[in-house]
């Protein structure tokens, strides 16, 4: 996709700047901090008038800004919503007012699907099945050895928690070598990793083989338990992660960390030039993919310089 640059967009009918209604999951972790910086920036580069609404992590909040924004005649609306479903209704009555609905990062579970112009993000499936491979890559190194995971769920009825873990249950079923312990919400961040980790950590102690992170923050709280635990994180309990925020790459460098499956945040310039051309009545994919690689930590100092969130 061609990005917006730096000219204004304008709404094609009135020559006036492109207005763009956008609700925000929240702040819950590092990643999220730079998706919305990256939609601010880049809305300010295209000339954008932006409405921001911060939903701190409640659905009911994104529910009400949508509409704000439907009352308010935006020209576009776009959100990442925080649970994939219960959002029939609201969608309808956006269509209705025949306002374009733009989805970044997250999905949404709708049986009619022109309820949304686009969804633009990453594909969480794949991003599970990545970590998986790269676990079942790593247990081959020990053969024989059966590993103990727990795994920290982002948050509840989430596309990216669904997801993840469909894709590393994918492609580590059936593998003799590795057995899936416990499995529990840590939502997304820092402290709540650091608290399901130590409960983890009280019931099985040593028994823990491999963490499995939907997210760099949970897994870096995860981190602090298990040094207080009088573990090695990255030794005593390999940790597989995703995100690929520099807060991991730090991990990854001092020995802590294991892997990072990168998602990029950096949707901004995307969803203007989508917004603009949307407007502008030409054709958007359904689904624009983000192109993402995997870092381990053997590649963790040579790839930090380049490293934009
Ligand atoms: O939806 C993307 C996920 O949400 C990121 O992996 C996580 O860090 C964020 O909170």
């Amino acid at each position: 996709i061609v990005l917006a640059g730096t000219s204004a967009a304008f709404h094609a009918s009135a020559a006036k700047p492109l207005v763009i209604g956008f609700s925000q999951v929240g702040a819950e972790s590092e990643w999220r901090t730079a998706n919305t910086v990256s939609i601010k920036d880049a809305a300010k580069k295209a000339g954008v008038n932006l409405k921001f609404a911060d939903a701190q992590q409640r659905q009911e909040n994104q529910v009400k800004a949508i509409r704000s924004f439907i009352a308010q005649r935006v020209d576009v609306i776009a959100f990442s919503p925080v649970v994939e479903s219960g959002w029939d209704t609201v969608l309808r009555e956006a269509k209705a007012a025949k306002i374009p609905v733009i989805l970044t990062d997250r999905d949404v579970n709708v049986t009619d699907k022109s309820l949304y112009v686009t969804l633009i993000g990453s594909d969480f499936v794949e991003e599970g099945r990545r970590a998986g491979r790269w676990l079942v890559e790593h247990a081959k190194k020990n053969p024989g050895k059966v590993l103990n995971i727990v795994e920290l769920q982002g948050t509840v009825g989430s596309a990216p928690a669904i997801d993840r873990k469909a894709g590393f249950e994918e492609v580590t079923k059936g593998n003799a070598q590795l057995k899936m312990l416990r499995t529990q919400t840590g939502e997304f961040t820092r402290a709540k990793g650091k608290e399901v980790m130590e409960a983890f950590l009280k019931a099985h102690g040593k028994n823990i083989n491999v963490l499995y992170a939907h997210n760099d923050d949970m897994a870096i709280g995860a981190i602090q338990a298990i040094e207080e635990a009088g573990l090695k994180p990255g030794k005593d309990i390999v940790i597989v992660s995703i995100d690929g925020v520099k807060g991991a790459f730090e991990a990854m460098m001092q020995g802590k960390l294991n892997v990072t499956v990168e998602c990029s945040p950096l949707l901004g310039p995307q969803l203007m030039q989508a917004a603009a051309d949307v407007v502008a009545g030409k054709p958007v994919p359904k689904r624009i993919v983000t192109q993402e690689g995997v870092f381990p930590a053997e590649v963790a100092a040579k790839e930090f310089p380049n490293r934009k969130y």
